[in-house]
C-alpha cells in the first residue's frame, strides 16, 4: 500500500475514533493513561485521544470553541503550543483541568514530536521500507550527523556568529539544543530557515535519535545529560505559601523519573533579574513579568530573549545555572504548581 493510501485510510479511522469519543466522552481513563506514560515507544494521535477526547466536545470542526479544532492531527498539531500551554497552566478544559499524568502525557508525546503514528501503528500495514532498514534502537549520532545537520543545518549554524547563536557542528551544542531542535524541525518545522521541512524519512531519523536518548556512540549513555541538574534558588522572603520544593522522585522500576520544575522555583529569577523593569506598571516594551499569568502570556519572547538571544537582561545575560533552570521549567510545560 503506497503512503497516501495509507495516510488516507488512517485519517479515516482517526475521525471516527474522535467522532466516537466525542459522543461517549470516557468516563475513566486512568489506566491507559499510565500505561503510555510508563510505556517506551512512539505514542501516536489515536492513543492520544485519550486525552482530546475532552476537548473535542467543544473544539471540533469549523465552530470550535476559540477558532481551535482539535478533532483531527492536523488540528491538534496547528494548535500544539496554545493547546499545552492551555492544558500546563490548567485553564483548558474550563473549571475542569486535567490530571498530572494526563498533562504529563500530554508533554511527553510532544517531546516524541507529536508524532502521528506510534511504535504500535507497526502492526498495521506498513509501506515497503524503500531505503535500507536500520535498526531503529542502534541510531546514533553519526547516522544523523550527515544526512540532516551537515546537509540541511550547518549552512546557517556554524562559524564565528551561527544562526540564532546557536551551533549545529558539533554533538555538545547538538545536544543542549536538543529540545528546541525536535520542536523546530518536526513539530513546527520553522527550520530549515526558509527552506522545505525536512523529509518525513530525515524526520523520522532524527526522532527516532531523540527517542534512543541521543547517543553520541553505540552503547552511548542514553539519556543525555546536558548540564549537571539544576540547583533550584532558594526562594528569598515569602512568597506565596511555602510549599517545600519537590525533592528528586525516587526513580520507581516502572516510572521515569521527572524533576519537576514549577513556577516557584523560577519565580526568583524574574524578580531577580527581569521586574525591575518588567513590573506590573509601565513594564518595558509592555512586557510585564511579575506573575505566572504575566509570565506565561509572554513565554515565547521570555524564551527567545532569555534564553536564544540572550538579550535579556540587556547586556548581562542570565547565569548558566538560571538558564537551566528556567529552560527547563518551560520544556516542561511552564507549570504553575
Ligand atoms: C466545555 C468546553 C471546552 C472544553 C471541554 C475545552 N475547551 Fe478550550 N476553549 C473553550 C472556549 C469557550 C474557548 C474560547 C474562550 C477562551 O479563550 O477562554 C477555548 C479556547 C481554547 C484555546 C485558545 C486559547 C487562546 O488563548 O486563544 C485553546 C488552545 C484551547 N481552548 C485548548 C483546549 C484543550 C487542549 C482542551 C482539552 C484538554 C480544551 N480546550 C477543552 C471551551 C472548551
Ligand atoms: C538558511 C539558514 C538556516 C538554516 C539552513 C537553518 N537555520 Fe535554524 N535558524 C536560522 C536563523 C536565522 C535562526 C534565528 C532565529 C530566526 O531567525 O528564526 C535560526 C534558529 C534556529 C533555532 C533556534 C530557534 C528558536 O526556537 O529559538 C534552532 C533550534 C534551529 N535554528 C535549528 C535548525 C536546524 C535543526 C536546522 C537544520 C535542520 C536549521 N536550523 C537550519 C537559520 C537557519
Ligand atoms: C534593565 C532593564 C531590563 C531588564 C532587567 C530586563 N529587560 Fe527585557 N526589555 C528591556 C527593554 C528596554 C526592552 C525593549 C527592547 C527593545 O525594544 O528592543 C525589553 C524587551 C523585552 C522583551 C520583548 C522583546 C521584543 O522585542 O518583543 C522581552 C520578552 C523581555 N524584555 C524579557 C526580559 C526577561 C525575560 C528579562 C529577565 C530575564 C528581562 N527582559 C530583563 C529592559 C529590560
Amino acid at each position: 500500500m503506497n503512503k497516501i493510501t495509507l495516510l488516507f485510510c488512517s485519517f479515516l479511522i482517526l475521525s471516527s475514533c474522535a467522532y466516537q469519543h466525542d459522543k461517549a466522552a470516557p468516563t475513566d481513563n486512568t489506566n491507559t493513561v499510565n500505561q503510555l506514560n510508563n510505556g517506551t515507544g512512539l505514542i501516536s494521535f489515536s492513543q492520544m485521544q485519550v486525552v482530546f477526547a475532552k476537548c473535542t466536545q467543544c473544539h471540533t470542526g469549523f465552530a470550535a470553541d476559540g477558532g481551535v479544532a482539535l478533532d483531527t492531527y492536523a488540528g491538534v498539531r496547528a494548535n500544539l503550543s496554545y493547546a499545552a500551554n492551555e492544558i500546563n497552566t490548567g485553564s483548558m478544559p474550563p473549571k475542569n483541568p486535567l490530571s498530572m499524568a494526563e498533562r504529563n502525557l500530554v508533554q511527553k508525546w510532544i517531546s516524541q514530536g507529536a508524532p502521528e503514528f506510534g511504535s504500535s501503528d507497526d502492526q498495521t500495514p506498513t509501506p515497503t521500507p524503500t531505503s535500507t532498514p536500520i535498526n531503529p534502537a542502534a541510531i546514533t549520532y553519526a547516522d544523523v550527523k550527515g544526512p540532516i545537520f551537515t546537509q540541511n543545518c550547518i549552512q546557517c549554524h556554524s562559524g564565528a556568529k551561527p544562526a540564532g547563536d546557536i551551533a549545529l557542528d558539533n554533538y555538545a551544542s547538538i545536544n543542549t539544543n536538543l529540545q528546541a531542535v525536535g520542536y523546530d524541525v518536526i513539530v513546527d518545522e520553522s527550520m530549515p530557515k526558509n527552506g522545505p521541512p525536512l523529509s518525513s524519512d530525515l524526520k523520522d531519523l532524527l526522532q527516532q535519535w531523540i527517542l534512543n536518548g541521543a547517543p553520541d556512540a553505540p552503547g552511548g549513555s542514553g539519556t543525555p545529560t546536558p548540564t549537571p541538574p539544576p540547583t533550584p534558588t532558594p526562594t528569598p522572603g515569602p512568597i506565596l505559601t511555602p510549599t517545600p520544593i519537590p525533592s528528586m522522585p525516587k526513580p520507581s522500576p516502572t516510572q521515569t523519573p521527572i524533576l519537576r520544575v514549577t513556577y516557584l522555583q523560577v519565580q526568583p529569577i524574574f524578580s531577580q533579574s527581569c521586574v525591575s523593569c518588567h513590573g506590573a506598571t509601565n513594564p518595558k516594551k509592555g512586557v510585564a513579568l511579575d506573575t505566572f499569568a504575566n509570565v506565561t502570556k509572554n513565554i515565547q519572547g521570555v524564551q527567545s530573549e532569555a534564553l536564544t538571544n540572550k538579550s535579556m537582561p540587556p547586556r548581562s545575560p542570565l547565569s548558566a545555572s538560571d538558564q537551566t533552570l528556567l529552560q527547563e521549567w518551560i520544556g516542561q510545560g511552564a507549570l504553575e504548581e
